[in-house]
Parts: structure tokens; sequence; C-alpha cells
């Protein structure tokens, strides 16, 4: 329990402006730090920061350890602020708890707490160290931030972002099936930053036939490691000439496996890092099987997909509420009825039961509209 003198309205609203820091410094590791969260910490003397730091990659010193690198002997008798409760477990580093104590920091101001059972628990440890903690601080800011984190801790899947270009009257492609391109390069540079940000890219053998798409990340300058590209492709239709095959990252194609199989693997190409996963069909025959195929990526360490389309396998996901972040990119033409929807497939008749969005942001991106979404799924 919080301790009462730090319950009250000043020192927490203190609290949070430290704290408001210590996410901005967290965010800094948005593009290298998956599989792991970002954290951010904030060590403060005296009304002023003595030491301040971030987690960049897995494996890398944790947010604390910077922290108090850089303060050296100012951290004790510091109060530390520290976005994801601090972890008690030796991985790759050190316990932050153990770091902590023993730079001798005086009290710990935690946003959100860590649910992982093997690095969790640490406000426990320093409590019972005679560490004054205070938990909660900013904490739906902090969960918010780290979103993939704790929804793939929390439901052992990975989180779900289908990100999609649609006209100004809800098109993805013209009536002759070209959608490239129809938003301009600055929002298509922005398609390109989520794919770093992500584990896997998925498409539907539909739009590799329609676009044969390579879905790597192609930001100017980037050097950081690819998606794995992911081909739902029930029917074996991907033709092996197809860039999605191509060297410049690792492949799964998800196939329909025969009934009663459950799953079998094998390696298609000799050179190239391309897999055959199959994995059952869906009951509603629309292909494989969109909950098998998260269980298998989960498998491989995929942590967060982005879903790129096109309309058949949006309108799957969608349907079957797997998509936890809809990205959806405007562009300012119409491409009327002959314009491919931006789902097919069965939907709500009813406006009483058509699925609702809360919508995260609104951001206009050269001559386009970028609007980030999360599903209502207290409304569902
Ligand atoms: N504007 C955009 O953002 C955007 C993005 C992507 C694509 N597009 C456009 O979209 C069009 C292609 O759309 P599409 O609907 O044909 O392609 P798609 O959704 O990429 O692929 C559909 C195919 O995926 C396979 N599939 C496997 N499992 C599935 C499942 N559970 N649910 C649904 N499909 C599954 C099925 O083929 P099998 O039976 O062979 O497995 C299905 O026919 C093209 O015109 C392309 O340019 C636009």
């Amino acid at each position: 329990m919080d301790r009462p003198a730090d319950a009250s309205a000043a020192s927490r609203a203190q609290h949070a402006a430290w704290m408001r820091r210590a996410l901005d410094l967290a965010a800094r590791g948005r593009p290298t730090v998956s599989p792991n969260p970002m954290v951010g910490c904030v060590l403060v003397r005296d009304g002023s920061i003595v030491g301040e730091g971030w987690h960049e990659r897995a494996g890398g010193p944790h947010a604390e350890v910077v922290a108090l690198e850089a303060a050296g002997e100012a951290a004790a008798g510091a109060v530390a602020y520290v976005t994801l409760e601090p972890c008690t477990h030796t991985g790759r580093t050190g316990p932050c708890t153990k770091a902590l104590l023993a730079a001798g920091v005086s009290q710990v101001v935690i946003a959100a707490e860590d649910p992982s059972p093997v690095a969790g628990g640490g406000a426990e440890v320093l409590r019972a160290a005679d560490v004054l903690v205070v938990t909660g601080v900013l904490a739906e800011e902090a969960r918010a931030q780290n979103a993939v984190f704790f929804h793939r801790l929390e439901s052992g899947r990975p989180f779900v972002i289908a990100k999609v270009a649609v006209s100004l009257d809800g098109r993805i492609a013209a009536g002759d099936g070209t959608s490239q391109w129809l938003t301009g390069p600055a929002a298509r540079q922005r398609a390109h930053a989520l794919r770093a940000e992500v584990d896997a890219v998925a498409v539907g053998s539909g739009t590799v036939l329609a676009d044969d798409p390579v879905l790597t990340c192609r930001l100017p300058g980037y050097s950081g490691s690819q998606p794995l590209r992911v081909v739902l492709d029930s029917r074996h239709r991907t033709p092996s000439d197809a860039r999605v095959l191509d060297a410049s990252a690792p492949t799964v194609l998800f196939v329909a496996a025969d009934p009663g199989d459950g799953g079998a693997a094998g390696v298609i190409g000799e050179l190239r890092a391309v897999e055959r996963c199959a994995i059952p069909e869906a009951a509603d025959g629309s292909g494989v099987d969109l909950e098998r195929l998260l269980d298998a990526l989960a498998d491989r360490a995929i942590g967060s997909l982005l879903v790129e389309g096109g309309s058949a396998v949006l309108g799957s996901f969608l349907r079957a509420d797997l998509v936890d972040r809809l990205v959806v990119h405007v562009a300012p033409v119409l491409l009327g009825e002959r314009g491919r929807p931006l789902l097919v497939g069965p939907w709500a008749s009813s406006l009483a039961d058509a699925p609702r969005f809360d919508t995260l942001g609104v951001e206009q991106v050269g001559p386009d509209v970028i609007i980030t979404l999360s599903p209502d799924r207290e409304e569902r």
C-alpha cells in the first residue's frame, strides 16, 4: 500500500511531472526495444535530476542501470521514477531492484506494475528492504505506451495492428485492383516506420498476387532488423518468384493443413529463409484459422503483428475481433463503387450490431489523414 504521506494531491502532481519526463525518455526506445518493453527512469535529488536513462534494446542495460550510472554517487538518497516496475530477475542483465538498493535510493515511484511472472514483484522486494514505494503514477499512460508488451503478457498472443490505406469513400483499391499508391510519400514513410516497430507483417495471398509487395522496412538509413513476413496462403497460391520470398527477410507461408493434420512445418527454400507452416482452416472457410495463426506466431516469439491487408484478410481479422489497433490512412481521392471495399465477407447488417472504435489520434501527414483507433470492446 502507498504510505499516506505520498498519497496527497500535491505530491502526486509532483510525482506526475517527473514521471512524464521518464515516459518521454522511455519512448526513445520505441524503434529498437522490441520484444522488451519501453522503460524510462529519472533520478531526482533535492528537486533536480541527477541521472536519467532509457532501455534501448533487449540484452542492453535497463533504464534504471543507465540512470544510476549517470548519477554515480548522487544516486544515494535520490527518488527513482520508473515507468515500469523494476525487475527482480537476472536475465541478460542483473535485477534492477538490486541495483537500486545498492545505490541507496530513498524512494521508488512506479507508473505501471510488471505482470510478468518472471520479472515482476519488484515493488515488494523494494518495500521488504524498507524503501518507500509509490505505485500507479501515470499508470494509464504507461500501460498505453507499452500496449504491445502488456497485451502479449496478458493474452499470450501478439498485439495485432491493422493498417490500411483507403480512399475518401472507403475503397482500398480501384476497380482494376490497383492500389499503388493511394497515399502520398509521407504517409508511406509512416507505414514503413510501423514495419520497423513490429515483429511481423502479414498479408493475404490476394495482395501478394495483386501487388507483389516486399513487406520490409525500407526507410532511408534504416539498419534495424526486418520483421518476419507472413503470408496467409491456404491454397499455396504464392508464386515462387514473389518478391515476398526474396532474401531480404525471413518469410512464413501459412497454408491450410489437411483435416486431422495438427500443423506440420517445413522449410521450402534451400537458400532463402522461407518456411511453410500448415495450420487448420477456419470453420467459416475463409482461409487459415486466425487464432491458430496467432498462436503459431506467439510460438515464434512474435509479440506484435502488422496486418497490411487486403480486404479479405482485414475482414477476417476484424470479424474475429482480433485487431487491437486500427490505423487508417485516408487519401483525398474517390474510387467509386467499383473500387474494392475496405472489408469483404459477412458483416453486421444493423447499426446496433456494428463494431465501434475509440479514436486515439488524428493526424494530417502530407495530403493524407492518419486515424489511429482501438476497438471499443466494452460496447461489444
Ligand atoms: N489500400 C491498402 O491498404 C491495401 C492493402 C493491401 C491490399 N490492397 C488491395 O487489396 C486487393 C487484394 O485484396 P484481397 O482481399 O484479394 O487480398 P488479401 O486479403 O490479401 O488475400 C485474400 C486471400 O488470403 C487468403 N487467406 C488465408 N486465410 C485467410 C483468412 N483467414 N481470411 C481471409 N483470407 C485468407 C485467401 O486465399 P487462399 O485461399 O489462397 O489462402 C484469400 O483469398 C488488391 O487490389 C490490393 O491492391 C490494398
